[in-house]
């Protein structure tokens, strides 16, 4: 099984980021985690460039709907700024919502934040209007002590390390059984 993360974050050291890195070390058996390389080489969406037979489509979103079509699941991490999500992220999403690799696919929404509510909720709005599968079970705060933990201090916390196991563990269940699906998408 392939999942395909996404972090909402630019920064380096990003909290987000070193989320989803420690969950691609933590992947069960028969699971491979790859992190999407930057949302912030992506051109700004325009419509006018993703056009149905793709000849304007610029090469890097080419890219990003090809790792999103060839990946099982996604496992999206995003900070909030200003009660919102990263315009970057959105700027990403926006990209995908023409695609035809996107619908249907099953999304994990985890976040290293209890704090960033208006973003979580803004990006299961967006996901469930992008025909997202959001498994629930799967979708959870994973609440860092420190916001500077690196991956190694997350893969070395039990706590953490649990909880992101569980996540893998539920998202590669809810694959595997299509009606175990969350509130997305339907
Ligand atoms: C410009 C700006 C606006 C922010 N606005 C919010 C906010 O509205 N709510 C919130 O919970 N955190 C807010 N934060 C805090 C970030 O979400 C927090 O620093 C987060 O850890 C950043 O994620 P990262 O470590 O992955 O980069 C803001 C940070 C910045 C820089």
């Amino acid at each position: 099984m392939n999942v395909l993360a996404i972090s909402g974050s630019l920064r380096h050291g990003a909290s987000n980021t070193a989320l989803l890195d420690a969950a691609i070390r933590l992947a069960p058996r028969g699971m491979s985690v790859r992190r999407y390389p930057s949302i912030g080489a992506l051109p700004h969406f325009n419509p006018d460039d993703d056009t149905l037979g793709q000849r304007t489509l610029p090469a890097v979103v080419a890219d990003l709907r090809a790792l999103v079509g060839e990946a099982d699941a996604l496992l999206l991490s995003t900070p909030e700024y200003a009660h919102g999500l990263p315009g970057a992220f959105k700027n990403a999403l926006d990209w995908l919502v023409g695609s035809t690799e996107f619908p249907g696919k099953p999304v994990a929404i985890i976040s290293p934040s209890a704090r960033s509510t208006y973003a979580q909720a803004q990006l299961r709005e967006i996901l469930t209007t992008m025909s997202a599968r959001i498994i629930d079970q799967a979708s959870v705060v994973v609440p860092f002590m420190r916001r500077d933990m690196d991956a190694d201090e997350i893969v070395a916390d039990e706590v953490l390390a649990g909880a992101l196991r569980s996540v893998l563990t539920e998202l590669a269940a809810a694959v595997g059984h299509p009606d175990r699906s969350g509130s997305g998408g339907e």
